[in-house]
């Protein structure tokens, strides 16, 4: 087992930072990561795998670097932070090491501070290959889902027929689970390629590769929380895909929520301090399923241009629509909020007016609550509330006072709609374009 390195010094209390997802994804969660793990001494992610892409602008070496992180915490670019994959984590181990070599070329050296709970799923290849098969069978109703997997290895967790990191260190019962997982896919699949023999011959070797990272997840993330360490817990994928109180079934296959953060790293929840809800001052949504506000005018082509609204993990276009209180207010319901991060507000800029919807009525009757059924969700008419949008440019703002009025009134409007603070302010990636209100 790996042992956890020493941290700079102690001030954790004995409790985790929440950073969560609070729409459809992609909302910039890699850059709040980032910024908060500069005071951090580890960085764990707890549920997902990588179908997540988080995206980081900042300076290497005086060098202004890009980084995607997929399955890796973003923490990692800050070099005094440990990154810990949790137990909820679903973890494909080619690719794990795919992103670890990427990152070390771009100088982010990573020996002795990435750990991997030894409870963790694994993702192989033929799970990969059934994710396609399965939305292909889907045909018209597909998910539109990464297709790196993730539903199907939860699929064998939660059938009870997963591996997980342990099982590599047992290469015998490691190599007849596996063959029995694999003919279970031939049987409900029909037979696709797939060089079985191969891939438990490949996963002997990677097993002593991945030795170094290897850690009891419990033990791992209870002694940094009772040895004071900073702990900075980054959520993928976001509250509306959750399994459970996302827009099911299009959602992601994980409790992506406040829930999943005890579940995916084994700790109570008098162990979670701030939940810091990230959130864009707009929404998109990639793959398919219902997206009330959404808009396919010249004002959603428009927030998919400025805000380059390309998906990190796929390259796909995302859906972009006005933000969506009444989403935001079930969001925040759930997730229990203790402040927000309002993202790429700049996108916003020089737009006349902005809308934000604050209700939906179903035949002339506003709904009380966020509906579960997706028939009522389509059926929805969405009420907006109509604000003044701002001239100029705000990336460079470095204070809420700099904001022009009418975008300050924004943020306000937001704010006391969902009766939360709004500490910080995105307005452009990088690390510094970040407004924080004390
Ligand atoms: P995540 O999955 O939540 O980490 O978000 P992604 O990285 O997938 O997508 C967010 C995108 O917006 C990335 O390209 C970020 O660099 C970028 N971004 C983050 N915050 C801001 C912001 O405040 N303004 C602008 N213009 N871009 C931002
Ligand atoms: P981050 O962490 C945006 C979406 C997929 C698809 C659905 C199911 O970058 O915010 P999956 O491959 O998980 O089975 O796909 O969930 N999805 C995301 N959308 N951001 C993500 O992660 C996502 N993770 C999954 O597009 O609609
Ligand atoms: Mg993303």
């Amino acid at each position: 087992m790996a042992a956890m390195p020493k941290p700079a010094d102690s001030k954790g209390g004995g409790k985790a930072t929440v950073l969560l997802g609070a729409q459809w994804g992609d909302e910039g969660k890699g850059k709040l990561a980032d910024v908060l793990s500069t005071q951090m001494d580890v960085c764990a992610r707890c549920a997902g795998g990588n179908n997540a892409g988080h995206t980081i602008v900042a300076n290497v070496n005086g060098v202004k670097t890009k980084f995607d992180f997929h399955l890796l915490p973003s923490g990692l670019v800050n070099p005094r932070c440990a990154g810990f994959i949790g137990s909820g984590v679903v973890v494909h181990v080619p690719s794990f090491f795919e992103e670890l070599d990427k990152l070390e070329k771009k100088g982010l050296n990573c020996d002795g501070r990435l750990f991997i709970s030894d409870r963790a799923h694994l993702v192989f290849d033929f799970h990969q290959v059934v994710d396609g098969l399965k939305e292909v069978e889907l045909g018209g109703s597909s998910i539109g889902t990464t297709k790196k997997g993730i539903g199907p290895a939860y699929s064998s967790k939660a059938s009870r027929s997963g591996l997980r990191v342990h099982h590599l260190y047992d290469p015998e019962l490691f190599a007849s689970k596996f063959r029995k997982l694999v003919e279970g896919r031939f049987k409900r699949y029909g037979h696709f390629e797939y060089d079985t023999e191969g891939e438990i011959a490949r996963y002997k070797a990677f097993a002593e590769r991945l030795r170094p990272h290897i850690v009891d997840g419990v033990t791992f993330i209870h002694t940094a929380l009772s040895s004071n360490r900073r702990v900075l817990v980054e959520g993928a994928n976001a509250l509306m895909l959750d399994i459970d109180f996302g827009t099911y079934p299009f959602v992601t296959s994980s409790s992506t929520s406040i829930g999943g953060v005890c579940t995916g790293l084994g700790i109570p929840p008098n162990a979670i301090g701030d939940v810091i809800g990230v959130m864009k001052a707009y929404t998109t949504r990639v793959g398919m399923g219902p997206f009330p506000t959404e808009l396919t005018d010249d004002i959603g082509h428009h927030l998919q241009e400025v805000g380059a609204e390309y998906g990190v993990t796929t390259g796909r276009r995302r859906r972009c629509g006005w933000l969506d209180l009444v989403m935001m207010r079930y969001s925040c319901l759930i997730n229990g909020y203790t402040s927000l991060n309002l993202t790429k507000l700049d996108v916003l800029d020089n737009l006349k007016e902005l809308k934000v919807a604050v209700g939906y009525t179903v035949d002339g009757k506003e709904l009380t609550s966020f509906p579960a059924d997706l028939e009522v969700l389509a059926k929805v008419e969405v009420q907006y509330k109509t604000l003044p949008g701002w001239e100029g440019d705000i990336s460079k703002a470095t204070t809420f006072d700099e904001l022009p009025q009418t975008c300050r009134d924004y943020v306000d409007f937001i704010e006391s709609f969902l009766s939360v603070k709004i500490e910080w302010i995105g307005v452009g990636p990088a690390r510094e374009s970040m407004i924080h209100r004390a």
